[in-house]
């Protein structure tokens, strides 16, 4: 699975991100909570270098419960602020004000010792694509917010919204991309549909994640199709095919038509709570 991204855009969004963050005091990144590692780029912690952090596990509610704790432990330890969110249905974004200030509370009692009284926190909304930075920013600005444009000191154009007056938020989000250096992030990643369909073998990833659903979340194929999981991971996706009626003239197996379904099902959530890479495995 060779997944292409184009070097060209890629250098324009860091350069854009870098001059962006100039600007603010936080970067709120979003990580997909399915993929918590393969939906980071790492070039953030560099990035980022003397900002306030936080992390949102985005998609919380497609993720398995059991691991949004594990994984919000596991940026804890490591001493970066987590909340999980639902950007769709607008849960966690209380946490997510609460936590704001929390994250910045150096910077806030800095700006109190110095005699400089309390402007907003500057943050900007990071993330790679898909992972619902759109999404997240209209939820968490909802329609209280007034913009804000062209400051004094602040380059022209730029937006801000204005979510109250302890926040300020940069209306355009930094673009960053997910690092293929392990064949495992691309397939985790498209599998979550943050890759065009089109560039992949879906068949042959239908089989990677069927096998993965047998290991980590038995009973959840069973529960969905009325298939028995005991046996390969092309038996079961033949079941599956077979139950789903996706069968092409004479009688041949219609693959594609199958791995479609197991994908959709998947990713709106049909086959249940489920995340791809465990914090347990990562520690
Ligand atoms: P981006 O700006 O980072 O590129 O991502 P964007 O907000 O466009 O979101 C990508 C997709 O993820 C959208 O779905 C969006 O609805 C969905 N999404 C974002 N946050 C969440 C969340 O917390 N939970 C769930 N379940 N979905 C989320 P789409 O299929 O592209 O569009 P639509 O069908 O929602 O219109």
């Amino acid at each position: 699975m060779n997944v292409q991204w184009y070097p060209g855009h890629m250098t324009k969004a860091k350069r854009q991100m870098q001059e962006d963050l100039k600007l603010i005091d936080l970067i709120i990144e979003l990580v997909d909570a399915r993929v918590p590692i393969s939906s980071r780029n790492p070039d953030i912690d560099s990035l980022g270098q003397n900002k306030a952090r936080l992390i949102l596990l985005n998609k919380a509610d497609l993720a398995d419960e059991r691991q949004n704790e594990a994984w919000k432990e596991y940026f804890q330890n490591r001493g970066v602020h987590v909340v999980k969110v639902d950007s769709r249905s607008g849960a966690g974004m209380k946490q997510v004000h609460a936590m704001i200030q929390e994250a910045c509370r150096d910077k806030i009692e800095r700006d109190k010792k110095r005699g400089i009284k309390s402007r907003p926190v500057r943050a900007m909304v990071a993330g790679i694509p898909n992972v619902g930075k759109s999404t997240f920013i209209n939820s968490f600005a909802g329609k209280a917010c007034t913009k804000t444009g062209n400051k004094p000191g602040v380059t022209r154009g730029k937006q801000w919204i204005r979510l109250n007056k302890n926040v300020e938020l940069l209306d355009t989000p930094g673009i960053l991309w997910p690092k293929f250096e392990d064949q495992k992030v691309g397939e985790r990643l498209a599998c979550i549909g943050s890759i065009k369909d089109d560039l992949l073998n879906m068949e042959e990833l239908a089989l990677i994640l069927i096998a993965y659903l047998k290991e980590r979340y038995p009973g959840a194929l069973e529960k969905r199709y009325e298939v028995s999981e005991g046996g390969e991971a092309l038996a079961v996706m033949e079941e599956i095919a077979k139950v789903r009626g996706c069968v092409k003239k004479g009688d041949e197996l219609d693959y594609a038509k199958t791995a479609g379904i197991i994908f959709d099902d998947f990713r709106s959530g049909k086959t249940g709570r489920i995340t791809l890479e465990w914090a347990e495995q990562e520690v």
